[in-house]
């Protein structure tokens, strides 16, 4: 089995958790750009190297352009940044982080940190479509094996698939029992584009966060599970790669221990469908599951607690 350890996680913290995921067997490593961590994941990477505990073809590295650099002149400066940070000359997968971009050429030099700027919201000179050309090229060029997207919806992928030479091999969306996306899980396994879910423990801003929901801490109880290895679980049922991430040893340990629940789906949630959450403030209700599922109790949550 492949485990994935997603990594946004404050500077500092990721080098030892890193080195804790793959002690405990994790292969696919998230990354990105925009996360401000890569150089102490490479500096992981290179120790467990070093210690002859690791080979570069047992892991499955992952990065991501960020939206500052779009523009097609940007796109290999900003993929070879990610690499050297990375210690690493190859990646397994580089997706677009955004179908949007930033600002356009003009404003952007050579990726360097983050800045307020690189995350300001502006309109874009250029689009993802030529972004993409130049993905492929790095793909031509042997330094990534696949490239691939996050945040797409399905008009955004029909128009990238329409034009694209090599075709998008993942998207990572967000994904969990609140937000199942049945569309877009359903066309993406039609076009055979992998599913990757982020956030699989739900915004912990919601009402009932996701870990504190009773019908999932229940269905923990009765498998002898964690209400986190639940929702871990829900995705592999599904036929989805999920990256949790946790800077925890002990939580990152848990998170790996997914095996020895219900392996058939429907065993342990009944439908997909049924876990969605649906706003329907004509009747009367903002949170509602969609055959009684009851992941929020109906009363429990006003449009005005969700409003804030
Ligand atoms: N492509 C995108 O645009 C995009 C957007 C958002 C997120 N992501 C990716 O998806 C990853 C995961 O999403 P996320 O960070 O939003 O949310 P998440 O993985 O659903 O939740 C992370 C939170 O859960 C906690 N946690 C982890 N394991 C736990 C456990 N066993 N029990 C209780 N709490 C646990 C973590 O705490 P500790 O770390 O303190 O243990 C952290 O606070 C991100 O790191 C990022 O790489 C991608």
């Amino acid at each position: 089995m492949r485990l994935l350890l997603s990594l946004q996680s404050p500077p500092g913290a990721v080098q030892e958790a890193v080195e804790v995921a793959l002690d405990a067997g994790y292969q696919h490593v998230d990354c990105a750009y925009f996360y401000q961590n890569e150089a102490e994941i490479g500096a992981a990477f290179q120790k467990k190297f070093g210690e002859g505990r690791l080979k570069r073809d047992e892991l499955y590295v992952v990065s991501k352009l960020w939206n500052s650099f779009h523009a097609p002149q940007d796109v290999k400066p900003a993929f070879l940044k990610s690499l050297m940070m990375l210690n690493l000359d190859y990646l397994d997968l580089y997706l677009m982080h955004s179908p949007m971009g930033f600002p356009g050429p003009q404003e952007v030099s050579s990726p360097t940190p983050c800045s307020k700027q690189d995350q300001s919201p502006t309109k874009s000179s250029s689009t993802s479509l030529f972004s993409w050309q130049t993905m492929e090229k790095l793909v031509d060029e042997g330094l990534v094996k696949s490239v691939g997207v996050s945040n797409f919806n399905v008009s955004q992928l029909e128009r990238l698939l329409s034009v694209c030479r090599i075709k998008p091999a993942a998207n990572q969306v967000e994904l969990h029992p609140y937000l199942t996306q049945p569309q877009l899980v359903e066309y993406c396994k039609s076009k055979g584009i992998v599913l990757i879910a982020y956030s699989p423990f739900g915004c912990p801003a919601l009402p009932v966060p996701l870990l504190e929901n009773p019908t999932v801490n229940e269905i923990a109880q009765k498998h002898g599970k964690t209400s986190a290895q639940v929702l871990i679980r829900f995705h592999i049922q599904r036929g989805i790669a999920t990256i949790p991430k946790s800077i925890t040893p002990a939580r990152i340990v848990e998170n790996a221990e997914v095996t020895g629940m219900a392996s058939k789906p429907g065993a342990l949630f009944r439908s997909w469908r049924m876990a969605e959450v649906l706003l329907s403030p004509e009747q009367g209700e903002t949170l509602h599951t969609s055959d009684g599922w009851g992941l929020v109790p109906k009363p429990s949550c006003t449009q005005q607690d969700l409003n804030g």
